[in-house]
């Protein structure tokens, strides 16, 4: 990779910085597209975002950056403007540096998701749909699948007040998807998501029962590393299609380029 000075940078900020994976997976992308952009992590401590962003205002090679743990939300209230579909999530994951220093936020972990479903061949749209998890992700990834046709969705979560409350945001968003809150649905579905973070350490729990995993035919993950969680290991050795977190992000590097204006 060369790097000169007519390279066009981008950051992640993230605090801690060791789980990045963006930074990597950017500049294959560009790499691969014989892009003159380049991707680097920022270590970031919270309290030092608001500094890092006005250095970031001010360096006129800097097309944008992607924002993760945990500054998805505190970033907001240091932007000039975000879309709607970071509003709706109330979170941001990717900032354009626009010529004027301007930073404007959007949200790409939702259609990410869904375009990265589709390209394994799964549509949401008229789909009973079992999603696990209403954190940050989770927001984006039920408006997405709202915005995409889901037929019925049904949103669990350990503290079943966020499933409640993500439910009723939906349902407001997207009056034609029936949209329920319970953590003892029992499907049948047409698709299992998990949006928390279980999976991601070696003795975390199935998050979905195991019968309702060999009974469901897709189920996606949102968990990236290890790149075959627990979950998606039991969904394959039943026969189950499976659609790994990696789909997510890399389905997210056009919708990036687009956003940041990177041709
Ligand atoms: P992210 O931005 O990655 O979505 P988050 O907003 O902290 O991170 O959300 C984490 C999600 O994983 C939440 O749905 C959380 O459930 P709670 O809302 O009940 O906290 C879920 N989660 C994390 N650890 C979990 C665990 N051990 N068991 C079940 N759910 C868990």
């Amino acid at each position: 990779m060369r790097i000169t000075g007519k390279t066009g940078i981008m950051f992640v900020l993230a605090h801690p910085v060791g789980h990045v994976r963006a930074s990597a997976v950017l500049n294959e992308y560009f790499q691969a597209r014989g892009l003159d952009f380049a991707a680097a992590p920022l270590q970031v401590a919270p309290e030092d975002l608001g500094i890092v962003l006005d250095g970031i205002r001010a360096m006129s090679n800097v097309a944008g950056f992607g924002v993760t743990i945990p500054h998805k939300i505190a970033v907001i209230r240091h932007l000039d403007a975000i879309t709607e579909e970071a509003r709706r999530c109330g979170a941001v994951n990717f900032v354009r540096r626009e010529a004027d220093g301007n930073l404007i936020g959007t949200n790409l972990d939702g259609v990410g998701f869904v375009t990265g479903l589709r390209a394994a061949g799964v549509g949401p749209a008229g789909k009973s749909i079992l999603q696990l998890g209403a954190g940050g992700a989770g927001r984006a990834v039920a408006f997405a699948l709202a915005a995409a046709g889901a037929g019925v969705l049904t949103i669990a979560n350990r503290d079943g007040t966020k499933a409640r409350e993500l439910a009723r945001a939906v349902a407001t968003g997207f009056p034609t998807v029936e949209v329920h809150a319970g953590n003892a649905a029992r499907g049948p579905f047409d698709l299992l998501v998990n949006t928390t973070s279980l999976g991601m350490k070696p003795d975390d729990p199935l998050p979905f029962d195991l019968e309702l995993v060999e009974h469901t035919p897709v189920i996606a993950d949102i968990v990236m590393t290890p790149p075959e969680t627990k979950l998606l290991a039991t969904a394959s050795r039943a026969g189950r299609a499976v659609v790994p977190g990696r789909a997510m992000l890399d389905a997210q590097m056009d919708l990036v380029a687009k956003f940041l204006k990177i041709h």
